[in-house]
C-alpha cells in the first residue's frame, strides 16, 4: 500500500465525491474511502483521470494510504454517524494527524469532539463548506475551525481548492479554535434563510400588489442582479422564475409545492442566538415562514379567513413599486448581515475565539450560497474599525438605510393594506427602528415584572436596584 496521499476523504456522496475530486484536480493525491465499497469504484471509472486517487476498501488500508501527519476529511451525516465514523479512524491515527469534519455539523458536537481527540494528541478540524455540489467541485468557500497547528498544515491545501473573490483572495480561513468554523458555518446558513426569505417577500410583492409575472419580475431581478443586490441568491432566482414547467407549460414556479423545507442549520442559527441573548429577528422569521409553509392543514383550515379588499395598481404605479421593492430588499438585507455579525461576535465572546469579523465577510464573497458584491463592502467596514459595534454603524450602510427607509416604509404599507405577508421586511425593519429609538418600552415590561414579582428595576437618574411597594403605599425601596 503506498503511503503517499496527501489527504484522504471518506464519505463518498455528491459532496464527499466532488471536494475529492477537487484536490485531485488541483494537484494532491488523494486516498478515498466510503462504507459501501461500490461509490469508490464508481468515483474512479468516470473521474480517475481527473488526477491521483488512491482507492481504499477497509478503514486500516485508508489510514494507512496516508502520508504523516494525515490529513483526513469525513464528508457524512452529521449527528451519530459522524460519531461513528471518528471513533472507526481514531483508533487507527497518531498524535498530530487530523481529522476534518466538512459537514454541517452542530459546533457543540465540534466542540466535544474536538476536546475528546485533543486528549489522544488528535487534531480534530471542524470546517464549514459552503457552495453546495458545484462550489465543492469548483472552488467552494471554508471555514475551517481547530487548532492553530492543524491549519499549518491544511490551510495552504484548503487555500487552493477554494474559490477565489474577485480580488484572487482564497475564500478560506483560520476561523478561530475547536467549534469555531462550525459556528460561522450555522450563521451562514442563518443568513442564507434571511435572504431567501427576503427574496422571496420581494417577488411575492412584485407579484401580488405590482401584477408582475413570474417571466417579468425574472427580468427585474436580473436587473437588480447587475447593481448592490449583485449576489448568487438573485442570480439564481432570477432564472428559477423564468424556468417554465415542461409538463404544463406553466411557470415552474406555479407547479411546484409552496411548502418549503429545512435540514436544521437556519433552525439552530436561531435557537443559540436565543441561548446568546442576540435578537436575529429576520433570520427567526425566515425560519418561522418555513414552518409556517408546512402547516397544510392549518393553512387550509385558514384559507376562508378575511383580508383587505383587492386594489390592483396602475403601471406608473407599479414601476415606480418595484424600485421601492430593491430599496426594502437592500435595506432589509443589511439588518440580516448586520445581526448574523453579531451572533458571531456574540459568540466569538462566548467562547474566547478571537473571531476576525472582517475575515468572515471576506471569506464569503466567493463560493458560498450568500456570496454577493456587498460582502466586499462589509469586509471593508470591518477592516476599517475591528470594534464596529453594528454594521449599522458603518457611516456607508447607514446613508444607505437613510436612503432607503421611506421606500421601505412605503413598501410595507402596501403589503399590509393589500394583505400580502413580509415578515422579513417587517422584522428587519422593527429592529432598526428599535435600535435607534431614544425610548423602548422595556421600561414598562420592567415596571409590570416589578409590580407582579419583585423583579426590581434600575433608574435612570440614580444607580441601584429597586423596587415599588406596589401593594403598599407605593413608597420606592432600594433592593
Ligand atoms: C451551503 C448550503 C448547504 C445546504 C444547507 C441548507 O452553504 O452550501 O447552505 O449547507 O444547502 O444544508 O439547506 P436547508 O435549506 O435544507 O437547511
Amino acid at each position: 500500500m503506498s503511503t503517499s496521499a496527501q489527504i484522504g476523504v471518506s464519505g463518498l456522496a455528491v459532496m464527499g465525491r466532488n471536494l475529492a475530486r477537487n484536490f485531485a484536480r488541483n494537484g494532491y493525491t488523494v486516498a478515498l474511502h466510503n462504507r459501501t465499497a461500490s461509490r469508490t469504484h464508481d468515483l474512479i471509472k468516470e473521474f480517475g483521470h481527473e488526477g491521483d486517487f488512491v482507492p481504499t476498501e477497509s478503514a486500516e488500508d485508508f489510514v494507512a494510504a496516508l502520508e504523516r501527519p494525515r490529513r483526513l476529511m469525513i464528508m457524512v451525516k452529521a449527528g451519530a454517524p459522524t460519531d461513528a465514523v471518528i471513533q472507526e479512524f481514531a483508533r487507527l491515527l497518531e498524535p498530530g494527524d487530523m481529522i476534518i469534519d466538512g459537514g454541517n455539523a452542530h459546533f457543540a458536537d465540534t466542540r466535544r469532539r474536538e476536546r475528546e481527540l485533543r486528549e489522544r494528541g488528535i487534531h480534530f478540524v471542524g470546517t464549514g463548506v459552503s457552495g453546495g455540489e458545484e462550489g465543492a467541485l469548483h472552488g467552494p468557500s471554508i471555514m475551517p475551525g481547530g487548532s492553530t497547528e492543524s491549519y499549518a498544515s491544511l490551510g495552504p491545501m484548503l487555500e487552493k481548492i477554494s474559490a477565489k473573490a474577485k480580488d484572487g483572495a482564497p475564500c478560506v480561513t483560520h476561523v478561530g479554535p475547536d467549534g469555531a468554523g462550525h459556528f460561522v458555518k450555522m450563521v451562514h446558513n442563518g443568513i442564507e434563510y434571511a435572504d431567501m426569505q427576503l427574496i422571496g417577500e420581494a417577488y411575492q410583492l412584485l407579484r401580488d400588489v405590482a401584477g408582475r409575472t413570474p417571466a417579468q419580475i425574472a427580468e427585474i431581478f436580473r436587473t437588480w442582479n447587475t447593481g448592490r443586490l449583485d449576489s448568487y441568491l438573485i442570480e439564481i432566482t432570477a432564472e428559477v422564475l423564468s424556468h417554465v414547467d415542461a409538463a404544463t407549460g406553466a411557470p415552474f414556479v406555479d407547479v411546484v409545492l409552496d411548502q418549503a423545507e429545512q435540514k436544521g442549520t437556519g433552525r439552530w442559527t436561531v435557537q443559540i442566538a436565543l441561548d446568546l441573548g442576540v435578537p436575529v429577528s429576520g433570520i427567526a422569521e425566515a425560519v418561522f415562514a418555513r414552518s409556517l409553509s408546512g402547516h397544510a392543514a392549518l393553512r387550509e383550515a385558514s384559507r376562508g379567513l378575511a383580508g383587505p379588499r383587492p386594489a390592483p395598481m396602475g403601471e406608473a404605479e407599479a414601476a415606480a413599486f418595484a424600485d421601492r421593492v430593491e430599496q426594502a430588499l437592500y435595506a432589509s438585507k443589511i439588518v440580516s448581515y448586520t445581526q448574523g455579525f453579531h451572533e458571531i461576535a456574540a459568540g466569538s465572546e462566548e467562547y474566547g475565539w478571537h473571531i476576525d469579523l472582517g475575515k468572515v465577510a471576506s471569506i464569503w464573497r466567493g463560493g458560498c450560497i450568500i456570496r454577493a458584491a456587498f460582502l466586499d463592502r462589509i469586509r471593508a467596514a470591518y477592516d476599517a474599525r475591528a470594534d464596529l459595534p453594528s454594521l449599522l454603524s458603518d457611516k456607508t450602510f447607514a446613508q444607505e438605510i437613510a436612503d432607503a427607509q421611506d421606500d421601505w416604509r412605503e413598501v410595507l404599507v402596501a403589503a399590509t393594506r393589500q394583505g400580502v405577508p413580509a415578515p422579513g421586511f417587517a422584522a428587519a425593519l422593527a429592529y432598526y427602528d428599535a435600535l435607534r429609538a431614544e425610548r423602548l418600552p422595556a421600561a414598562l415590561t420592567q415596571g409590570q415584572r416589578d409590580f407582579f414579582g419583585a423583579h426590581t428595576y434600575r433608574r435612570t437618574d440614580r444607580a441601584g436596584s429597586y423596587h415599588t411597594l406596589w401593594g403598599g403605599d407605593r413608597s420606592e425601596v432600594e433592593a
